[in-house]
This record gives C-alpha cells, structure tokens and sequence, in this order.
C-alpha cells in the first residue's frame, strides 16, 4: 500500500452530474443566492426528508443561528444544548448573547440524555443557574438543541415528550445525519425545526451550504426573508428587522442538486464502511463499536470505535491515531464535550461523566464514500498489528 494516496476522514466524493448542473447554471447566468437550483434542491430535499417546508442557507451554522432568531432567542435567554457536539451547535446561542445550557449525553446513542435534560430544565425555572459565579433568575430555557451525532439519532420521542412538557421548541442539529432514520421519520423531520449541513466533510456537500426545516411555513417564509437580508416590500430598500446575508447560491445547490441523486448509495456505502470495520475489529478485546438500537438507523457518516486501554493491555485511542498517522491515514477522537472547551466553561452543565468517557476512549475512522474495501483491510490491519 502507498504512502502517498493520503486516506482522509470524510472528503468529498462528486458523482459527476454536478458539472453538468454547475454548467447549466453558469450558461443561464443564475449566480445568484436565488434560482431553479436553489428552488429545486429545496423540493428535492423536501421530497426526501419529509419535511414540509425548507430554505437552503449558506452553512449550517446559519441555519441554526436563524432557527434560534425563530424561536425568539435574545440576550440573557438561555438554550439547553447537547455538550457532546461540534462547536457549531453552540456557538449561534452566544451570537445572539444567550447562555448555553449544556446536557451529557447516554450511552445507547451518544446523544443528548432525556433525564438530564429535564433536569437542566429544572434548574433553570427555579433560578439555580449560575454563570460566572452570577446568579441566573429563574426562567424558561427559550430553545433546546438536540444532535444527531455521526449520524445516529438522538433519542427523539423522549427529548420531544420533555420538550412538550415544558413547552420548549426543539431545534434538531441533523448536519450529520441526512437520511438517517428514527422509527420511520427521517431526520430533519423530527423537531419544531431542524438543520442540515452540507460542508465538504458530510454525507452530501454543496461545498459550504445548509438548510432549515420546519413543519411551520410561517417559520421558512420569515427564514427566507431574513437570509436575503430582510428586505420589506417597498420600491425601494425598507428594513424594518435585522437581515443576514445566509441564503444558498444557486451555483452550490446545483452541486447538492447533483450530490443528492446519489444519497441512497452514498448512505449504502457508509453503513458498508461501519460494517466491515466492524467484521474486522469486534473481537478485539478493548475496542468497542456503537450498535443501533432498535427503531434507529444511521446513515453512519462516521465509523467511531471506543478504544479501553484498560481492556487493551494499555493500547490508546492515541496509539492508533499516531500508527495510522505513519501510514498517511487520517483519523481523529470524537468531539471535545463542550462543556469542557475553554470558551464554554463558565457555562452550566447537566450530566455525569458519560460524554467524558466518550471523549476519552472515541476515535473516528476513515469513513468516505471512496474508501475501498483494500483500504478499510489495511487500515484494520494496522489497528490489529498493535494489539497482537
Ligand atoms: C453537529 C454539527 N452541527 C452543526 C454543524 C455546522 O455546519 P456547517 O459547517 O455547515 O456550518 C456541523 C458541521 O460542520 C456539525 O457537525
């Protein structure tokens, strides 16, 4: 095997129809952020989802900070959110001068606890919060923000029955997980609202886009308005709101146009992916894979491990990023909790050690969709060889 074809974690895969669309777009000269594209990738998106109404943004992370803007998210408003997630998930909740709440995760899915959610809820209507050794006064965390992590579904009927029960909307975070599927729904169909993101890493790309989902057309319309800069109509520019420039060229939904004809193989090629793994390297004492549970079912857009040196006679999750490093593979530990990152620290977390534990034994696999059958023996090898 050579050691110059480096192995990446997750790096884009064209179909080849994009060019064709990206043609067609520049030779009817729709470069803007509206056009067919834009309007098509929403129906298709749609179709595929289930979700009733959607705007293609520029990221996901615009699409969360407009989900929160939606949800009446302002200054001193606080927002419970999954620690263990990437940083985007939180970061819009400080753009709109928010606390975060963070929430642990349980052991089934990697995701946000139920139990702990309520009880972060809890202590926020008796005012036990505090930031900065400051009291927080008592009050209703104004949005909850659950993520589907690698592509597993968070445990949604139970997040939503507490969500329903405090009367808090629910922003699903699905960058992770197109097509991922809890009991029958699709994700990005499974909250008040919900985002995706198609950065170049994830199962589709546009290059750098997102969108925002909701059941609620009223939600999209003013999602729409806003993202084009919140123009009121009026001959000439009226704004009456705040506006963002977030919508998605036309140029990159031709891209997701084309990346989404294929997200029926590309999600057959990453459940391969875990499942070979897998065949490879269960049976080694101290390695441990994430199952889905019943009613679950991932897009598994990243293969993670668990690695126990105290059930691997001392061999680390840093070992094998360092052996596979050697050999030009890319692999890295799962998401730092938040609840753990210097910037989010003064803020108040609900939990015990589970996504800790996470952190500290995760690693994510080469996961692509041009990962080859060769590839996934060799880097399996090089994880054996260390444990022999
Ligand atoms: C869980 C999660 N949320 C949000 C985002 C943000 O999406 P984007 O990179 O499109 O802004 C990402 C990925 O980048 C993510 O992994």
């Amino acid at each position: 095997m050579s050691k110059e074809k480096k192995i990446y974690l997750s790096p884009p895969h064209m179909s080849g129809k994009e060019k064709e669309l990206v043609q067609e777009a520049i030779d009817s000269n729709w470069i803007a952020p509206l056009g067919p594209n834009v309007d098509g990738f929403e129906k298709e998106l749609c179709d595929y989802t289930g979700a009733k109404h959607i705007a293609a943004l520029s990221s996901g992370t615009a699409s969360l900070h407009l989900a929160l803007i939606l949800a009446g998210v302002k200054s001193e408003d606080v927002v419970i959110c999954q620690s263990l997630t990437f940083s985007a998930s939180a970061n819009p909740i400080v753009y709109q001068g928010a606390y975060p709440v963070f929430v642990d995760s349980e052991s089934y899915t990697w995701n946000m606890c139920p139990e702990q959610l309520e009880n972060a809820i809890f202590a926020c209507l008796k005012g036990e919060l505090k930031i900065n050794k400051k009291n927080i006064e008592p009050k209703k965390p104004k949005a909850i923000i659950a993520v589907h992590l690698y592509g597993m579904p968070a445990k949604m009927d139970e997040i939503n029955a507490v969500a329903e029960k405090y009367d808090i909307p629910v922003i699903e975070d699905a960058a992770e997980a197109l097509g991922s599927v809890y009991k029958g729904n699709k994700a990005g169909n499974l909250g008040k609202m919900s985002i995706l993101s198609f950065n170049g890493n994830k199962i589709i790309t546009t290059s750098g886009g997102g969108a925002l989902l909701s059941e609620d057309k009223t939600l999209i319309d003013k999602a729409k308005f806003l993202s084009t800069q919140a123009r009121d109509p009026a001959p000439y520019y009226l704004h009456t709101n705040i506006g963002y420039n977030y919508r998605m060229s036309n140029i990159l939904a031709a891209i997701g146009r084309g990346q989404l004809e294929m997200i029926d193989e590309k999600i057959t090629k990453r459940r391969n992916n875990y499942e070979s793994y897998k065949s490879k390297l269960e049976n080694i004492d101290g390695i441990t894979f994430l199952d889905e549970p019943e009613g679950f079912f991932s897009n598994r857009w990243l293969t993670t491990i668990l690695v126990d040196p105290e059930k691997s006679k001392g061999i680390s999750r840093e070992n094998i990023i360092s052996a596979l490093e050697k050999e030009n593979i890319e692999s890295r530990p799962v998401w730092k909790p938040m609840h753990t990152q210097p910037i989010f620290e003064k803020y108040p977390f609900f939990g015990t050690e589970v996504s800790d534990n996470i952190f500290d034994k995760g690693l994510c696999l080469p996961s692509g969709t041009e990962l080859e059958e060769k590839d996934i023996e060799h880097i399996s090898n090089i994880i054996k060889s260390l444990f022999l």
